[in-house]
């Protein structure tokens, strides 16, 4: 989706609203409308195409209980909109789509190959290897930044991951084409569900391997963690590890290399901002935030409530399905001065980019860790960028994605 700047013109009428079309998401800057619905209907009651009705809720305070609130608004069938009146095949059994406690068993040990002191005992072999990757764009000269920045995440994280570095661009692109096979630069099949077959089938023989290959060189790392895992005394049985690989990998590779180009694209249109992180570039990770709010890489998360419940005058029964804004809410008037303003001042800065609560993004100290390395070598350099050709978008109304970006880098170029 485009990110303007400024405040936008709210939608006149929010009749016909398609907030589940992922077309609207390619062309259009769609904070008009999440500006509409918070002044006029921050609840309402939207539908999927085929008829299944879902609470829209657009306000910070609501999508902010709705993610935290674990034991009300569930994750167990389905965490994105294409999961409304259908759930996910996945339900129950992975991380993302687990609640507490039982979600906890898987959690804990993950989150102890992943969590910050292991991020800053990588640093070295991390920061090497993101070099590695942005050597060109630090070289000068044009360069399709997004698809560059596909690889960002397994480079990032693939060595905590525990995933061969020989997958790590199938898996890359695989998992993005999983959540968005209708878009050009994804559709590698004859239709929507030959794309899928696809690509599952390439992500699922990928993971195999990865999962055989730590089983008899076990790591610090989160395929080992998984296979090491026992839940009621009975170790997890390898389909629950491979589909728990395929979801951390997807939460990796759908986020991270969009807010590195969201925040690279912001940055292009206001130079004015970069030479102050040029300038200072303690601000650095104050601009990594930020551009984790400006980007806000997943534009929803969905819930379904357990029970019976009221929030902010939605009565709501058991079984319903819920999508909190979290798009919406990171430009909320009511918690952001300024919300339509990329502010490297901004502290507090509680964005719901990287979620809440129970399910808070356990890839956050990674990727803040590899998008700091980026703008550190970018600035170190002096590198001036400046968008040259057609800025594409990913077909999704969950991922906010830029799928080409061409952009010209020039080293030195940043004068005082
Ligand atoms: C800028 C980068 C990233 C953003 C903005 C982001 C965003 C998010 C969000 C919004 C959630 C909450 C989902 C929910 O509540 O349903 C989440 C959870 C998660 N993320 Fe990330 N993510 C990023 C990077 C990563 C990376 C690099 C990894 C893995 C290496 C990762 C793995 C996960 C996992 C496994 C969860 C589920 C945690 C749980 O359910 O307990 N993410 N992420």
């Amino acid at each position: 989706m485009r990110i303007d700047f400024g405040e936008p013109k709210p939608l006149d009428s929010l009749e016909g609203l398609r907030l589940h079309d992922p077309a609207s998401y390619v062309e259009e800057c769609r904070h008009d409308v999440w500006l509409a619905l918070r002044r006029q209907r921050p609840v309402g009651v939207d539908e999927m195409p085929d008829g299944t009705r879902y609470w829209s809720f657009a306000g910070y305070a609501d999508c902010d209980k709705i993610v935290k609130d674990t034991a009300t608004y569930s994750s167990e069938e389905g965490t994105i909109l294409a999961s409304v009146g259908v759930g996910d095949s996945a339900g129950g059994q992975t991380i993302t789509l687990m609640d507490p406690p039982d979600h906890g068993a898987l959690r804990r040990p993950l989150m102890r190959t992943m969590r910050q002191s292991v991020v800053r005992r990588r640093a070295d072999a991390v920061r090497e290897k993101v070099l590695a990757l942005i050597d060109p764009l630090l070289h000068g000269g044009e360069h399709d930044v997004a698809r560059l920045m596909r690889l960002l995440p397994m480079v990032a994280a693939g060595d905590i991951l525990g995933i061969p570095e020989k997958y790590w661009e199938t898996i890359a692109f695989n998992t993005t084409a999983s959540i968005a096979p209708e878009d050009p630069e994804y559709a590698v099949g004859r239709n929507v569900g030959d794309t899928l077959r696809r690509v599952h089938h390439q992500l699922f023989a990928c993971f195999t391997d990865a999962i055989e290959t730590r089983r008899r060189d076990p790591g610090d790392d989160v395929v080992s963690a998984l296979l090491g895992l026992e839940i009621d005394g009975r170790p997890l049985e390898d389909r629950r590890v491979m589909l728990n690989c395929y979801s951390v990998a997807l939460g990796a590779n759908s986020t991270t290399p969009h807010v590195a180009c969201h925040t690279l694209l912001a940055l292009a249109q206001r130079p004015d901002i970069w030479r102050t992180v040029v300038e200072n570039p303690s601000v650095i990770p104050a601009l990594v935030e930020e551009g984790a709010r400006w980007t806000s890489p997943t534009h929803h998360l969905i819930r379904r409530v357990t029970t019976d419940v009221e929030l902010s005058g939605a009565q709501m029964a058991k079984g319903d399905w819920v999508c909190a804004w979290v798009a919406s809410a990171n430009r909320d008037e009511q918690v952001f001065d300024g919300p339509y303003d990329f502010d490297l001042g901004r502290s507090p800065n509680p964005h719901l980019g990287f979620g809440a609560g129970a399910h808070y993004c356990i890839g956050a100290p990674a990727s803040r860790f590899a998008l700091s390395v980026i703008f550190e070598a970018l600035a170190l350099r002096r590198v001036r960028f400046e968008v040259t050709g057609e800025i594409r978008h990913l077909y999704s109304n969950w991922i906010n994605g830029i799928t080409s970006m061409p952009m010209r880098f020039t080293p030195g170029a940043v004068t005082a």
